[in-house]
């Protein structure tokens, strides 16, 4: 009996273990080597998971960190400049109170737009859109999200006219949620590269809508939690490129690899880097 445990039962146990071992090794390595060769990587407001989000910081952070595009929300201000920041309201982001609408330029620059995400950005300041383009273009793609341009109104104007000093179209992209902005600043100039974000409610999109969405804009971008294979494939099928979207979602990466998209849009900009900092979150 003692033989026969030496001569088989050992062997089989040592190999079942070698296999687990392998697989588990195997396993833990697959998940780490996630490849996003060729997929466009975007600081989403910056690399706002390290810096205040729509700041110098976060933006410079975006590029140190090696993503293709820097995304950035634009609003109007009180005096009808273009600002970078992504509420309706200053509170959560600075330390003001109300709408980002009822201040000029002076009066939002005044605000402390860093020592909310940490003490240690205290003193950091709300930029303009110009003010962006000025120091990354060139360095880094630069996605421009409009916002609410119901109450921004005029703001597609604005924005058209600035990029007008800017001629490498392919390094910029204007998305948004309004379609119909998007579809004014097309009338506006055609060489525009546009993005429409999906609202999660738009989802199955009918061949018809995405047809209509295909004629004006390059890109049709999703939230990861609306994803779906068959509307990504039909997008992909008229030449757009399709990015996902995230700011927690750990399945951002491996959904965005499966479902054949094109880049990604993360507040960590960069993967696998960022797979620990997700690990922390949790
Ligand atoms: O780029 C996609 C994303 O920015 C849209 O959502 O709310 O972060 O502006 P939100
Ligand atoms: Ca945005």
């Amino acid at each position: 009996m003692k033989e026969m445990w030496k001569k088989t039962i050992v062997p089989a146990v040592s190999v079942i273990a070698i296999c687990i071992l392998f697989l588990a090794g195997h396993s833990m390595q697959s998940v780490k080597h996630v490849e996003l060769e060729g997929m466009i990587t975007v600081a989403h407001r910056g690399a706002s998971g390290f810096a205040p989000e729509n700041t110098q910081a976060a933006f410079q952070k975006g590029l140190e960190l090696g993503a293709d595009f820097l995304e950035c929300d634009v609003q109007l201000t009180k005096d009808n400049e273009l600002i970078l920041i992504h509420d309706l309201h200053v509170d959560r982001t600075t330390d003001g109170q109300g709408r980002v609408r009822d201040y000029t330029l002076e009066e939002l620059k005044r605000l402390d737009a860093g020592t909310s995400f940490h003490p240690s950005f205290a003193g950091e300041t709300l930029i303009t859109l110009d003010e962006l383009l000025r120091d990354f273009y060139g360095k880094i793609g630069i996605l421009i999200e409009v916002k609410n341009p119901a109450i921004n109104k005029g703001i597609e104007e604005k924005i058209v006219e600035l990029l007008e000093d800017y001629p490498d179209r392919k390094s910029i992209i204007v998305q948004s949620f309004d379609v119909n902005a998007l579809k004014r600043i097309h009338e506006l100039n055609k060489d525009i590269q546009l993005g429409v974000l999906i609202n999660g409610s738009f989802i199955p999109m009918s061949t018809k809508y995405i047809d209509e969405l295909a004629s004006f804009a390059t890109f049709i971008n999703f939230n990861v939690t609306s994803l779906d294979k068959r509307t990504v494939d039909e997008i992909r099928k008229r030449d757009c490129k399709v990015l996902v979207w995230s700011k927690k979602d750990k399945r951002l990466i491996q959904k965005a690899i499966l479902y054949g998209a094109d880049g990604v849009i993360t507040d960590f900009s960069r993967w696998p880097v960022d797979q620990e900092v997700y690990m922390e979150i949790e």
